[in-house]
């Protein structure tokens, strides 16, 4: 929401407030994005209800953090099927005989590291993630953090002029030009196509009803229905806009973090500030439904 006059921040957000936890804690990072999540063991199966306020502090909080999760990559698997199938990346590289294990990975002879650029996980699907599972086992002396903007915040503080503007937009999504050669050092052969796919540029979220921004520099082409120019324009807007670091929280990894974060509403970007260092572990990736927009009442 914007303010109007000298009284007060220029955006006034929709702050979540922190309801009531009983089988694990949960501690805010920023009013707005991100919260660790303590008391829990994930090498174990959880209670139904410890699950179920898993679920509910990533729905609250749109990113969550737990420490020192000594997993096996079977347990890391298990606890990313709790909460949905699992997604598959279209291109790249994973463990060996488990596809569902991305890896994630940079060294001195990396050409890249993954997500360098804000994004959101393969909105080029039809049916994008709807959250991912990073766990970390080897971390540079320093640096190798990884931020996330709230799509959310974002949203709700542009003008009520733009987002009428933007509500049932709609905008093209394509995994060519980010995925083409882009995993060749790891040995992967490309295929023949990439996903692609048209979504709304405000997404309705399927469990909290909340409006939310989904372009994305990743992987959005151009917004359907205007001129190229005027697409070209509002897509630099709408990410300048996205970037401000009011809608975010940094996350500094340790050996053995996870950061599970909800695709739906977040981006995210890793920074590659350690080279030559070694950053390394897995990924699992929750499979998701249609984005959609419905209009607010
Ligand atoms: C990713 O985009 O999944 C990578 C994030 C990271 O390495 O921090």
């Amino acid at each position: 929401m914007q303010t109007k006059g000298n009284n007060g921040p220029r955006y006034r957000h929709q702050v979540q407030e922190t309801s009531e936890y009983t089988t694990i804690g949960v501690a805010k990072l920023t009013p707005i994005i991100g919260a660790e999540i303590s008391g829990i063991d994930l090498s174990k199966p959880l209670a139904p209800e410890q699950q179920n306020e898993v679920h509910r502090a990533l729905a609250e909080n749109q990113v969550i953090f737990f420490r020192d999760q000594d997993l096996t990559k079977e347990q890391h698997l298990a606890f990313g099927r709790l909460f949905g199938d699992l997604h598959v990346h279209p291109a790249a590289p994973h463990v060996e005989g488990l596809p569902a294990l991305m890896k994630i990975h940079a060294d001195e002879s990396s050409p890249r590291a993954n997500g360098e650029r804000w994004h959101t996980d393969v909105s080029c699907d039809q049916t994008p993630p709807m959250g991912s599972i990073l766990h970390i086992h080897t971390l540079p002396p320093h640096g190798g953090d990884t931020l996330f903007a709230s799509m959310y915040a974002a949203y709700d503080a542009l003008s009520d002029r733009m987002k009428h503007y933007l509500n049932g937009m709609t905008a093209l999504h394509d995994g060519e030009s980010n995925y083409r050669g882009t995993y060749k050092n790891f040995g992967v052969v490309d295929k023949p196509s990439y996903p692609y796919a048209e979504h709304p540029v405000v997404r309705t979220h399927p469990i909290t009803g909340r409006q939310a921004l989904y372009v994305n520099r990743g992987f959005t082409i151009h917004l359907n229905g205007v001129p190229k120019d005027e697409s070209a324009g509002m897509l630099r807007y709408l990410y300048e806009h996205i970037e401000n670091p009011l809608f975010q929280c940094r996350f500094q990894w340790k050996k053995n973090s996870i950061a599970f974060w909800d695709n739906r509403c977040v981006q995210h970007r890793a920074m590659w500030d350690y080279w030559p260092h070694t950053r390394s572990g897995h990924r699992v990736t929750v499979a998701g439904d249609r984005p959609f927009y419905r209009p607010s009442v």
